[in-house]
């Protein structure tokens, strides 16, 4: 099977590159390498996530997917006081984002390597941030936003961004029917940031 970027295990020879990467006022510096999602730039759409993420008030966040790191970087940079945990299934992104954890000083995020919400089963977040493996197809994108319902606390919220022409309509039609809420709030260079939140009275 050829070698995606959601690949668990990359064997494709490693070339680590270095970015840095100035937003919402912090510095990062951040590796990337082949095998890893968006190698060598900051991806568009994880841009307009960060820069659309609302950080007011969580405790708990999880960056599901987490690549080398970005999200979740940035948010722990963000929001000192919250506690961050980082899911992805590829063991190389994994490895990346603990190397970004460190070299950043950033102390209030972990990262677990597993697949979808099973490495944070019996966990509640505030927010859950996804720039979804839209490669993978709907068949693993989907159920991740279905299942992430029921992670989220009373009044969570869901973040999702996607191109605009590659499956936006559809993901927010998506999580139409499965939150109470579901909107877009940010748009831009083709890409849309779409939120599902949870109920403030939280799952019966
Ligand atoms: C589009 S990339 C986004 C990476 C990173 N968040 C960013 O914005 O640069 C999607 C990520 O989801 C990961 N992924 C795919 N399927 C997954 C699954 N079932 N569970 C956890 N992570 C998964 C991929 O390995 C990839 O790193």
């Amino acid at each position: 099977m050829a070698e995606h970027y959601f690949t668990e295990d990359p064997s494709s020879k490693r070339s680590i590159k270095e970015l840095t990467v100035d937003i919402r006022g912090f510095s990062f510096k951040l590796l990337t390498d082949r095998g890893v999602f968006s190698r060598g730039k900051l991806d568009r759409g994880t841009k307009l996530l960060i820069e659309a993420m609302n950080l007011e008030g969580v405790k708990r966040v999880l960056d599901l997917g987490c690549g080398y790191g970005p999200l979740g970087i940035v948010a722990a940079r963000i929001a000192p006081e919250a506690e961050i945990v980082m899911v992805d299934v590829n063991s190389r992104a994994c490895e990346l984002a603990i190397w970004n954890i460190k070299e950043n000083q950033v102390s209030n995020a972990k990262v677990i390597l597993g697949h979808g919400f099973e490495p944070v089963r019996g966990m509640k977040f505030d927010l859950i941030l996804c720039n979804p493996p839209i490669r993978a197809g709907k068949s693993v994108v989907f159920p991740l936003i279905t299942e992430a319902k029921e992670f989220l606390s009373p009044g969570g919220r869901l973040l999702v961004v996607a191109r605009t022409k590659q499956g936006s309509k559809s993901i927010l039609k998506h999580m139409a029917e499965v939150f109470d809420v579901a909107e877009e709030i940010e748009k831009g260079g083709g890409y849309r940031v779409m939120e599902g939140s949870a109920s403030i009275i939280g799952l019966p």
